[in-house]
């Protein structure tokens, strides 16, 4: 393959002067001039002009005919770029034939261009974006030349990376190897989308030591050595430039961006060349690394020639895959004004939500649609919904939907007037809890009826200490906040926190702490299905001890049924009666409404109107008719389809295949829950808890198979499976396939953290 090896500079200066003066007429003595495989020379005439005489490599013929013909095209195209004039020859040819010791050899005689070498690091050079502009100019002017010859196979064509990846033994620095390995696989996956882009003859190899800058240092004076042209994709052009500029130690990463957006504002980019740079830069700078790797072995002179580019190459690597592609490529894309309509839409986002707007999955969703367990994103791609507990009979479910359109098309309003359906619905609720819980509060999220219950509770009690779980998760108003280490409580003084299930009791430690602030509890607050907790699903026993040390505290319990409430256990239409605990309050949100926003905090009526007796409490869309009507849909389908039931089938059927999974990936350690609340355990090689793998598995899940899971735990490395109920076993064997194969990638990629 040409441009490997480099070829040995074998002609003598006294050789180049006999030559130019035999063919051009030329006088005056030769010096050498860097060159990888032709060999040139410098040439002060007598008269003053200065030239550069280029013996062109032996094995590169016609190559000499193919530059003069592209000095002549671009001179012509656009004569204000600064590109080396052809002098012609005697004969009046371009380029002549001429032999020197023996071998036939192509010489082409070029003016000088004034200038000076890329400036040193601290001193004023081009700005990126001006280098940006130039190549795009000289781009443009090159358009429509063609010439066969350059379809040559050239070593430093990032294109060659597939053949070349076969040197990567040759890397000795094992993290250097691994990363050109990931280079060159992802590159080929690249390549034949690259080869569908638009293609025309490139420069391909604009360097700064192929560019000259004015006297000021900061203008580009001269563009040389058109002697590694091509035939490539466009955009292999400011890629090669810019990962040129990372090897030579002249460019940061972040000045990618302003080459990138010099190009674009004299030659608009598409949008999937933007999408191909990473992995083009990538493969380049892995060439660097595999030509120097090769060299070192079978060309030590050649070697020399990459001794600083090919250690700045593998820095700028491992610094690109540390940046990571979504975020430089997002950025190139706003530089380049090819911003993808997803891409917009988050920009968008972070401008209107602010930057912290948490967004699931590496490659976020945009999602459009949904229906039963299905979701389906702006492209029209199906997702199977294994993470959404609030489309809780399904995704625009036809019952609930009509239920919503019927009541908003009548009536919307709030509680302070007398309405059925408000009352139909709590009459619904109570008629399904235990005999006491009989009175409702309705609100219109989680938080607020946690909020709600909080209150309710320390009005009761006229106490101000809380018990909760650790890891808990119970809301984002201010009070529920403090009942929330999940999510940056930690740390109220009136807040105990209790250690996870099937580990001793510790109710009396966390009341002896209480007391020692001065503080009794006047509520303990449970999730009933200890999501935040890593979905555990512990004896009743733990719970019942655990309740009736609280009850005997004289402290409420409070059954948040916000996750496990109406039926998702499969085995009990409340989380709390599958724990075996006796609650004072229970609080209802997410599914409820089956997407329209509602919550409920139900207690006994005795409490409530205490309640309701010292504070007025009235929340504006809180039991609204349209909420009303939804919340009644819901119960409806929930037993008309029979879902709790599906729950408790599909549920069992589901965890036997996770644990047939766990018994056979390493990745995996455990699969718990019940019902369509289960939990996958994600752990390291050594068996360790492993967010950052647990992490890919659910974006690679998300990307690749189209299964939407979360993940959740102390450890965040819990996969959260938490699906509509009508959840059925052809989802989960879809579901179960998809992991099944996502782990078996997570398991050959060996990690130990
Ligand atoms: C157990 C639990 N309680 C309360 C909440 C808060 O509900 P919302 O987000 O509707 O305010 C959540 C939400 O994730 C929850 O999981």
């Amino acid at each position: 393959m040409r441009a490997l090896r480099t070829t040995s500079a074998d002609i003598t200066p006294a050789q180049a002067a006999r030559c130019a003066a035999e063919t051009h007429g030329l006088d005056g003595e030769p010096s050498n001039l860097d060159g990888e495989r032709d060999q040139n020379f410098s040439l002060l005439t007598s008269s003053g002009a200065r030239h550069v005489l280029k013996f062109v490599d032996p094995a590169d013929s016609g190559a000499a005919a193919v530059q003069a013909a592209v000095l002549r095209h671009i001179a012509s195209r656009d004569p204000g770029l600064p590109v080396p004039r052809i002098l012609p020859a005697r004969s009046g040819a371009d380029h002549v034939r001429v032999s020197i010791a023996g071998v036939s050899r192509e010489l082409l005689v070029i003016g000088h261009l004034a200038g000076r070498r890329w400036p040193a690091t601290g001193a004023p050079t081009p700005s990126f974006a001006d280098l940006g502009a130039l190549l795009a100019r000289l781009d443009r002017a090159l358009e429509g030349f063609f010439d066969p010859a350059l379809a040559r196979e050239l070593a430093w064509d990032v294109r060659r990376l597939p053949s070349l990846a076969a040197f990567a033994g040759e890397i000795e620095d094992s993290r250097a190897r691994d990363a050109v390995s990931d280079a060159a696989a992802a590159f080929e996956r690249r390549l034949n989308v690259l080869n569908g882009l638009r293609s025309q003859a490139i420069h391909g190899d604009c360097h700064a030591g192929n560019l000259l800058v004015d006297d000021t240092g900061t203008a580009v004076s001269g563009i040389l050595d058109f002697g590694d042209m091509i035939h490539a994709p466009l955009v292999l052009e400011p890629a090669v430039s810019m990962a040129e500029g990372l090897s030579e130690g002249i460019a940061r990463i972040g000045d990618l961006a302003a080459l990138i957006g010099g190009f674009a504002r004299e030659l608009k980019l598409q949008s999937a060349e933007v999408d191909c740079l990473f992995d083009v830069i990538r493969a380049r700078l892995a060439i660097t690394i595999l030509v120097q790797a090769w060299r070192r072995r079978h060309d030590p002179a050649g070697a020399g020639a990459l001794a600083r580019a090919a250690p700045r190459a593998e820095e700028a690597l491992h610094r690109l895959c540390d940046a990571g592609e979504a975020a430089l490529t997002a950025s190139w894309h706003e530089a380049a004004g090819t911003l993808p309509a997803r891409a917009a839409l988050r920009k968008r986002r972070a401008r209107f939500l602010g930057a912290g707007a948490e967004l699931f999955y590496r490659e976020p969703l945009q999602l459009v649609r949904g229906a039963d367990v299905w979701m389906f994103d702006a492209d029209g791609r199906r997702y199977l919904d294994v993470y959404n507990n609030v489309p809780h009979v399904g995704h625009a479910h036809p019952a609930v939907v009509e239920a919503i359109r019927r009541q908003a098309a009548t009536l919307a309003t709030n509680t302070r007037y007398l309405h059925e359906a408000i009352l139909d619905y709590a009459e619904q609720l109570t008629s399904r809890l235990p005999a006491g819980l009989d009175a409702c509060l309705f609100v219109n999220s989680g938080s607020e009826a946690n909020d709600i219950a909080w209150r309710i509770a320390q009005t009761a009690t006229g106490r101000r200490g809380a018990l909760i779980m650790e890891h808990a998760y119970h809301g984002i108003t201010d009070a529920v906040t403090a009942l929330t280490p999940a999510a940056g409580g930690a740390g109220d003084p009136r807040v105990e926190t209790l250690r996870a299930p099937d580990e001793a009791p510790d109710l009396e430690r966390a009341l002896a702490a209480l007391t020692g602030r001065g503080l009794a509890p006047a509520a303990f607050f449970l999730d009933s299905a200890l999501t935040s907790n890593g979905i555990l699903d512990p004896r009743p026993a733990w719970a019942a001890q655990l309740g009736a040390g609280v009850r005997a505290s004289g402290a409420l319990v409070v059954a948040d049924e916000v996750q496990y409430g109406l039926g998702r256990s499969g085995s009990h239409f409340w989380g709390f009666a599958r724990r075996g605990l006796e609650p004072d309050i229970v609080t209802l949100g997410k599914p409820v409404g089956n997407g329209f926003p509602l919550g409920v905090v139900i207690t006994r009526r005795a409490l409530l109107e205490e309640f309701q007796a010292r504070c007025a409490v009235f929340s504006t869309f809180g039991g609204n008719a349209v909420a009303a009507a939804a919340g009644l849909a819901v119960l409806e389908v929930l037993e008309r389809e029979r879902l709790m039931e599906n729950a408790q089938t599909t549920g069992a059927y589901f965890l036997a295949k996770l644990r047939e999974l766990v018994s056979r990936h390493r990745a995996f350690s455990a699969a718990r829950g019940a019902g369509l609340l289960l939990g996958l355990e994600v752990v390291d090689d050594l068996g360790r808890p492993s967010k950052p793998r647990a992490q890919r598995i659910v974006d690679a899940l998300a990307a690749r198979h189209g299964v939407l899971t979360g993940l959740d735990g102390p450890g965040g490395n819990v996969l959260k499976l938490r699906p509509p109920m009508t959840f059925k076993r052809e989802h989960a064997d879809l579901a179960a396939e998809a992991i099944d194969a996502v782990a078996s990638a997570a398991d050959a990629a060996a990690e130990p953290a």
